[in-house]
Formats: C-alpha cells, structure tokens, sequence
C-alpha cells in the first residue's frame, strides 16, 4: 500500500507493507530460491497496482500471483529496460529525491527478474505480505492522500469527439467562481473518463485574472512574476504539480481558466470529453511568501527541429536567470521520436552542473519529476539553464511510426517538439542566501558522529 505523509513540510510517498526485511533475513533470503510470496509480492502489487487493476489505465489487472504469473515475461522485459513503472529519469546524473518517485530500485529489478527466469514460482502462501484489495486509488484525485479532498474542481463543456477525424484543439473558458484571493499549493487535472484518458494529448490551462493588489513577490523578479498565465499543463501521464510549502500560485476573485485541450481520434466516437481540474489551496490564513511561475524553456529555438530520416538530431537552448530562483521540477515535452532531454546549470562562476536529465524518454508518459524540497537547485541570478534535446528518427525507435519521413516542428503527435516545463521560484539574493546557508547547515549535522 502506498501512502503519503507529511514530513517536516515534505511530501513523502511511503510504501508499506512488508517493504523493508531486517538485514539478517534478506541474507538469508538470497541463499533461497526466489518466489512470489516472499520476494515479490512486497514489490509488484504495491508499485503497479494504482494503474493495474480493473477500471485503471494500465491493459492488466497486477493484483494477485495469478495475474504476475500469467503476464510474468511481459512484466520482466518491461521492468529490466525501466520502461515500467512509467520513470524515465536517468539515474546517474542530477537530483535524484523526487516528491513523486515511482520508480524500482535496481535491487527490485533482480528480485523480479530473478523471479521470471526461475519460472515464476508461487512459494509458500505464508510468506505472503497482506493481499492487496482493488481500490478506486486511479479513480480518485491522486492529491487527496497528501492534502484531503481538493477545495475547488472545476469541468471544462463537453466535446464529442468523431471516431475518424484531424487532431482537435478545443478551447473554451470557464468562470472558476472565486469571491476571494486564495492561494494554490497543488493542481491536478484529469480527463474524466477512462475512454477520455485515450483521446486527450494534452491540456493547458491559463489563468485570467485582474492582477491588482497581488503582494508576495520578489522585488529582484517583479516583472517575472506579474502575470498569473500558465496555471498548469497536463499531457498523458501526468498527475499534477505539488508546490514547495514556502510558494504556490494565487487565484483571484472574478479569474477565469482559458483551456486548450487537444485530442486525437481512435477509431470510435468518444461523447462528452470533458476535463477536470482539481485545486488544493493553502488555509485562509496561510500566504506563501512565494509566487510560483510555471515556465516553457523552448529547447527547438522557436520551432526550428529539422529532424531528417534515418537520423538522430540534437537541439539545445540557453537561458540566463535574471534573478536569483528555486527550480522545482523538470517535465520534458517531446512526442514520438523524443529520445533525452536534459537541463544543466552553468554558475556565474563558470561551474557545470547537469541538474536533472531524462534518458529513455517515452512520449506517452509526459512524467512531471517534482524535486524533494530539500534538494530542489537554488541558483544565483545570471545562471545559465542549458536544455539539450535528442530526437531518434531512426527504426531504432520502437516508438517511431516511419523512420522514412523528415520530420519538423509542429502540433500533431506526429510531428515534433522539444520544450521543457518548469516551475520556478525567484527568490531575493537574501533569500538564496539564507536557504543556501540552511541545506549546509543540515548537510553538516548529518555528517556529525
Ligand atoms: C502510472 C501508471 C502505471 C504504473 C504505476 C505501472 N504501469 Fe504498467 N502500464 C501502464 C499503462 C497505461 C500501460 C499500457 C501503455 C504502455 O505500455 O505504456 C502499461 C503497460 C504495462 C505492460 C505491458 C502490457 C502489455 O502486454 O502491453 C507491462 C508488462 C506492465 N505495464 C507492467 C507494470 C509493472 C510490473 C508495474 C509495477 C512495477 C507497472 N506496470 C506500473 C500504466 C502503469
């Protein structure tokens, strides 16, 4: 069972059950012969059921031994090339503490992989943890573990989408009803409905709003922080955004969402798409001494991919921050021929430092990797952000639908992007200071005897 806590302000995703073997006990385990009861019940039920079950997305139910056994070989060669759980981040290189990892540590890997290759054996029924129960988990606001039902959910209209037709893009807007100015520490969005969740590509939501009065900015990045705009994107695979407790976005009386939500046909008429979108705000007395601005780092150098057949193609843009700023997360947009995306700092100081970098990207799993609080960079103003895009258009590409054709930047899932979504927090040259001295400090008492 997977739950989450609240830990000194962070968010953690504690796996239960049976997870942890005292160090005696796992010696002696791997002298034996591995089974499902005892070495991978603790792994596969708890870490894919939450899309593997009846009424989920994921194609099969991964609840019981019965069900591992049957899909046992699918399941190794999905797990050992990390395509499942959907995680693409490349473990090597960055921050490596994610408010939302899913991944499986190499050590799970062998026990399943192990498993398979022994022909995936039951074992004794007692070793078995506690079954796991089909839950409406997948169903439910993914957010609701951390901070309890959402406060405001608001649906796009309706769109009836035709079973044989070009990518839509459907825009309207919605009143989100707000009498007051509350602030935002979680958004999540969802298409509805199962049959939703085949069609829709993306969504993007832009908040509207008269910005008078708003208080909480850094003085150093006034301008940067001005316009409420981009409230937040979603693409397949996505949850949502988890703000830092010390920032989060605001929402004014009178503000409108303007959605941009595009779909794709699959052959069958799909009636009444509607999207929703669930906000977690801060209690009334609580104001974030920061504003969040989600940003779009356009890696493609404004649309100008030229990927030629049969070829790999490397893009790359550069950024310099105006002020000082905390990065929060990296959530890569490619489509099918996507391959690497990686985000790097170089200092004022000329110091090179890869910051997080996607290496197996899969364009179905637009995976938002949202940084512990308490590594999430902090960098001074006149850093400079390098993204680096790779686009495999080769038939080495099993995601790639014609190795044959040039391919360009545009808005079909068939053609190509390269951009990166990412919050950012400017902060004061004081502020980076203090939180700066606050991580050494606590890197410090860690190293004590
Ligand atoms: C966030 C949701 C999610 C999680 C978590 C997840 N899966 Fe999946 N899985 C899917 C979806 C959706 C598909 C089908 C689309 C695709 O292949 O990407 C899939 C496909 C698969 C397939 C291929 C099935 C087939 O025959 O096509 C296997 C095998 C698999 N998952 C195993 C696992 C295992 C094992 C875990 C846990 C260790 C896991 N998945 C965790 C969503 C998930």
């Amino acid at each position: 069972m997977t739950r989450s806590t609240i830990v000194g302000g962070a968010v953690i995703f504690v796996v239960t059950a049976g997870m942890v073997a005292p160090t005696g006990l796992r010696a002696q385990q791997s002298a034996s012969p591995v089974t499902y009861t005892r070495n991978v019940a603790p792994i596969i039920p708890q870490k894919c059921q939450v899309c593997h079950q009846p009424e989920s997305i994921g194609p099969m139910s991964l609840l019981t031994y019965d069900d591992a056994k049957q899909n046992a070989q699918a399941i190794k060669n999905r797990v050992a090339k990390r395509l499942m759980p959907p995680w693409y981040i490349d473990k090597t290189v960055g921050v490596q503490h994610f408010k939302n990892d899913r991944s499986l540590t190499d050590a799970e890997i062998a026990t399943i992989s192990a498993w398979v290759d022994a022909g995936a054996p039951q074992g004794d029924p007692k070793d078995a943890p506690p079954a796991v129960a089909a839950t409406t988990d997948s169903n439910d606001w993914q957010f609701a573990k951390v901070y309890g039902k959402p406060d405001l959910v608001l649906k796009s209209p309706p769109y009836t989408l035709a079973a044989r037709t070009q990518d839509k893009w459907f825009r309207p807007v919605s009143d989100t009803g707000l009498t007051e100015p509350r602030w935002v520490r979680a958004i999540e969005i969802r298409p509805a409905t199962l049959d939703g969740r085949k069609i829709v590509h993306h969504v993007l939501t832009m908040l509207e709003q008269p910005e008078m009065g708003v208080t909480n900015l850094a003085e150093s990045a006034h301008d940067m922080q001005m316009t409420a705009g981009l409230f937040m994107e979603w693409a397949v695979g996505k949850t949502g955004e988890l703000f830092n407790p010390d920032a989060g976005k605001l929402m004014l009386p009178g503000s409108k969402i303007h959605w941009e939500i595009h779909m794709y046909a699959i052959g069958r008429e799909i009636k009444d798409n509607q999207i929703e979108l669930a906000v977690y705000f801060y209690p009334k007395d609580v104001v974030p001494p920061h504003r969040t601005v989600l940003k779009m780092f356009d890696v493609s150098r404004g649309s100008e991919l030229d990927i030629p057949p049969n070829s790999t193609a490397m893009t790359q843009n550069f950024y310099v921050l105006q002020a000082p700023a905390r990065i929060e997360n990296f959530q890569p947009h490619m489509h099918m021929r996507g391959k690497a995306m990686s985000m790097e700092a170089v200092y004022p100081d000329g110091k090179r430092e890869v910051l997080s970098a996607v290496n197996n990207f899969q364009w179905r799993w637009h995976v938002n990797y949202i940084f512990a609080d308490d590594v999430a960079p902090l960098l001074p103003k006149g850093t400079t952000l390098v993204f680096t895009a790779w686009h495999d258009n080769t038939a080495a590409n099993p995601n790639n639908p014609d190795p044959r054709q040039w391919v360009g930047w545009g808005d079909r899932t068939v053609d190509e992007m390269a951009h990166a979504w990412v919050d950012v927090t400017y902060l004061e040259p004081a502020e980076l200071d203090k939180l700066v001295a606050a991580r050494k400090a606590a890197a410090a008492v860690k190293k004590l005897p």
